[in-house]
């Protein structure tokens, strides 16, 4: 299915094309939109490699990749045509002269009107020396458009992130670079903004007068998997709080924008990220709970604890999960805690956001043995998509007794065909010129002010870890903290 009129011709170059990402999320994804149509003939994809391969022996490995993750596989032979190999050493400038070389041949055979996206699937610490090669070997000197896409992470605290940003601008614009979140890609996070933003009946209500609290949280069930050495450094903080949690904070809190051009949206999303309250040392154990998984049990299943993980030291003191409870200092958010709790080895996968309405002024049915139920909006996100409003309803023909109903609505299966992943419409975004689900730099940086701010304090202070069991929904810290304010996490609803 065609939903557009104009096919982007473009020469897409992926450095890092023989690892994991490449194979399981943007080759799948590049396909599926060949063979919706949204791409045509007018495109080549250069995959950049350390290894040896040939060309044949790469788009073989390709092949294999999308069959693995993508159900129908018609025209992939037709797509496969339109891959290519280059191995290149990324610290060497001689290489990207030649990658040059081959961009223009393939521009010239697959008419791509000198356009070029940059993606780069790669380790931290090449995006600054690669993108400076790109600059150094004319690759970025091109009639047509230049993009530079990703990856995360975008440095590891504010000044280097800094540092990172200030390295990228010698050779490509802000409204060039393109830093992938991919939860911005997917499809019930794209939603938030349609669900307030295309109905009268949220956005009355979307405020400090009736909403008592909103819980944001992404739960996994996986372990650090064999990412024990990039997880070290990182942590529950900086690889899902800096990033995701805060970007769907900024989105359920930001103001309406004037419309719906990246710029304004991006404006209003970077307001509402500088209202956050900075925490000062003292108030960041009071607000902030982070957690290391011991061993247990999941779905029958006994794992072992973070500490004795591949690559993970016997004594390290990395959290594998953390609870916050944030506040907003703007006339909208004035005394609403945002909720946020994320964490790996948890009960169950559930990415969901829950708006806990205030009660009714007054409660007429206070005589009868149950209260009344917290009014709540949920937006299921994954693994199921859709949205349900919780409401009281009465119980029985006589009586005054009331019982709790909900109103649900799943996404349907017709609508998730047309998405392989949030990558697909990522990339496609990318491809249209779209950086509105893309992360700006004005965004990062209150975000890691803001997690540099805890990640200071927690520095000083040794843990006591592991805290929680594998299995579990987090330490019991994480309960205390809504507890205290007279709130519960909404586990297990939907
Ligand atoms: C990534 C993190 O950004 O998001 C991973 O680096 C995490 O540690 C993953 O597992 C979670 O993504 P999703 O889409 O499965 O919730």
């Amino acid at each position: 299915m065609n939903t557009h009129t104009k096919h982007i011709p473009c020469l897409i170059t992926i450095f890092g094309a023989t690892g994991d990402l490449s194979h399981r999320k943007l080759f799948p994804s590049l396909f599926h939109l060949y063979q919706q149509d949204n791409l045509d003939e007018h495109i080549a994809i250069i995959g950049v490699g350390r290894r040896d391969y040939t060309n044949d022996f790469f788009r073989e490995q390709v092949k294999q990749s999308i069959q693995t993750h993508v159900k129908d596989t018609d025209r992939l032979d037709e797509f496969i045509e339109h891959v290519f190999y280059f191995k290149n050493d990324v610290n060497e400038e001689e290489s990207y002269h030649e990658l040059l070389a081959f961009s223009n041949e393939l521009d010239d055979t697959f008419k791509l009107e000198g356009n070029r996206l940059f993606y780069l699937a790669m380790a931290p610490q090449f995006f600054g020396p690669i993108s400076d090669y790109l600059k150094a070997s004319g690759l970025t000197e091109t009639k047509g458009f230049k993009r530079l896409v990703i990856e995360k992470p975008f440095g590891s605290d504010f000044k280097s992130a800094e540092k990172l940003n200030n390295q990228l601008r010698q050779s490509f614009k802000e409204e060039e670079i393109y830093r992938i979140d991919h939860y911005l890609g997917k499809d019930m996070v794209q939603n938030i903004e349609v669900l307030r933003f295309a109905n009268a009946m949220f956005e009355p209500l979307w405020n400090n007068k009736y909403i008592s609290n909103i819980q944001i949280t992404s739960s996994e069930i996986l372990g650090v998997e064999d990412r024990g050495g990039y997880y070290e450094s990182s942590g529950a903080l900086k690889d899902m709080v800096q990033n995701h949690m805060l970007q769907m904070v900024a989105l359920l809190a930001m103001e309406a924008p004037i419309s719906l051009k990246s710029e304004d949206i991006r404006a209003e999303k970077v307001k509402v990220l500088k209202s956050l309250r900075q925490l000062k040392p003292e108030e960041v154990n009071q607000n902030f709970v982070r957690g290391q998984y011991g061993e247990g049990t999941i779905n029958d299943q006994r794992v072992i604890a973070y500490r004795d993980e591949d690559r993970v030291a016997s004594d390290s003191n990395t959290p594998t999960f953390v609870s916050g409870r944030l506040t907003i200092d703007n006339f909208r958010w004035a005394g609403v805690p945002f909720y946020i709790r994320t964490g790996k080895r948890m009960k169950s996968k559930c990415i969901q956001v829950v708006v806990e309405f205030k009660e009714v002024p007054m409660n007429l049915y206070y005589q009868t043995d149950r209260l009344l139920d917290s009014n709540l909006l949920v937006i299921n996100i994954q693994p199921n998509e859709g949205i349900s409003l919780h409401l009281n309803a009465k119980k029985s023909i006589q009586g005054i007794e009331t019982k709790p109903v909900q109103l649900s609505y799943a996404m349907s299966a017709q609508d998730k065909m047309n998405t392989v992943d949030a990558y697909e419409n990522l990339l496609f975004d990318c491809l249209k010129g779209d950086a509105t689900n893309f992360t700006h730099w004005e965004e990062l940086k209150s975000t890691w002010k803001f997690v540099d701010a805890i990640q200071e304090h927690w520095t000083m202070i040794d843990p006591n870890f592991p805290n929680y069991k594998s299995g579990t929904n987090g330490p019991i810290e994480s309960d205390l903290l809504l507890s205290r304010d007279g709130n519960h996490w909404w586990d297990d609803i939907q």
